[in-house]
């Protein structure tokens, strides 16, 4: 069986990390026999400079025929002072938005041999394993209304202004996320944190409500807990390993997710997954972006990435067994000591984007090597 891949790598480090991405996918052709045919676009600052668009509707129309994406990062200074709706950002959010991609997995994971990476002391984050749930499609990333509007002139002479956004979600939207998240608790450790601040949000409340209602009705097995946000993101550097799943909305989901992938030494680690209905493509990035300070100098880490393409694999691909050679590989990887500069410590010598991509495919010989 082909699989069709859509690969966006877009702006920043992208192209660099999804380049190392891209010799694992080529090896797997190779050694592994998985067949996929894939397709380049262009997202985020890339295609609002060929395009004057974000993301083309041809490279839409491309990613919704495909049976995966794989992106790198979009954003960077260059286009600070775009619109609002053509900005790099507003591609990827189109992406999520027109495929209906409104689950986002975001794992947090401490590797053993990265337990010093981290800024927090080793016996609190050792062994830690989890998963952020992220609403990606709703909320204030998309509610309207929205805008800046002119108040007239101020007291001071000049122009007083309002900027607004608009928080929703509806009982349906909170019920969708909620199931994906106490499907996979039950797959794990069998608990999860809701997340919200029901304290001072209408929104927040109908959440808690939902989720209760949807507890009640379908997974009662499973252990729900209610926390406010602003007390997850204290608890998470307090006590991280009381998690197993987080499931929140988009805005909290991208604050919390950023927390919990610093827990594990460095966003370079980080990868995610965006997952619609059955019939659409899902969506692979890394948690980080597009670090725009390192880019073109081969010094990103590639392992997000790479991790995320692994991720690909077990939801698009059903090829669980190739998700878990790449993520054993990069556990052979950094247990060798080969560190990228992120996690290479105040001492440590660090290996380029490519050399890391180059070592990771030594890995994948090595067990390959060992199986056959
Ligand atoms: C993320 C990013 C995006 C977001 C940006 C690039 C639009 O921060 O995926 O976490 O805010 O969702
Ligand atoms: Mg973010």
């Amino acid at each position: 069986m082909t699989h069709t891949l859509m690969i966006l790598p877009g702006d920043g480090i992208g192209p660099e990390i999804v380049a190392e991405a891209e010799k694992v996918l080529a090896w797997l052709g190779e050694h592994a026999g998985l067949e996929v045919t894939s397709d380049h676009g262009l997202i985020g600052g890339q295609a609002y400079d060929v395009h004057g668009v974000p993301l083309s509707d041809g490279d839409l129309d491309k990613c919704r025929a495909a049976d995966a994406i794989l992106m790198g990062s979009v954003g960077g200074p260059k286009w600070d002072d775009v619109d609002y709706n053509l900005r790099p950002e507003a591609g990827l959010l189109r992406l999520r938005k027109e495929l209906d991609l409104f689950a986002n997995l975001r794992p947090a994971i401490v590797f053993d041999a990265l337990v010093d990476a981290s800024t927090l002391k080793p016996e609190i984050v050792k062994g830690l394993d989890i998963l952020i749930v992220r609403e990606l499609t709703s909320g204030v990333y998309f509610g309207e209304p929205r805008g800046i509007e002119d108040l007239g002139t101020n007291e001071d002479g000049g122009v007083e202004r309002r900027g607004f956004n608009t928080q929703t979600y509806t009982t349906s939207e909170i019920r969708r996320i909620g199931k994906v998240a106490f499907e996979l608790a039950r797959k794990r450790g069998n608990k999860v944190h809701s997340c919200e601040k029901a304290n001072v949000m209408e929104s927040g409340k109908l959440w808690r409500e939902e989720t209760t209602k949807l507890h009640a009705d379908e997974f009662s097995d499973v252990i729900l807990e209610h926390m406010y946000a602003d007390n997850c993101a204290m608890q998470l550097c307090r006590n991280p390993r009381q998690f197993d799943v987080i499931v929140t909305d988009n805005l909290f989901g991208d604050i919390l997710s950023d927390e919990a992938a610093m827990l594990t030494g460095s966003l370079g680690m980080l990868p995610s997954a965006s997952l619609g209905g059955a019939d659409v493509a899902g969506l692979y990035e890394p948690v980080h972006g597009s670090a725009p300070d390192i880019a073109g100098q081969n010094k990103a880490n590639p392992l997000a990435t790479i991790l995320s393409l692994a991720m690909l694999l077990r939801y698009s691909f059903d090829r669980g067994d190739l998700a878990d050679l790449i993520e054993m590989s990069v556990q052979d990887v950094l247990n060798a000591g080969i560190r990228t500069v992120d996690i290479a410590g105040s001492d440590g010598c660090a290996v380029s984007t490519s050399a890391m991509g180059d070592a990771l495919i030594d890995a994948l010989l090595k067990r390959n090597a060992q199986s056959a």
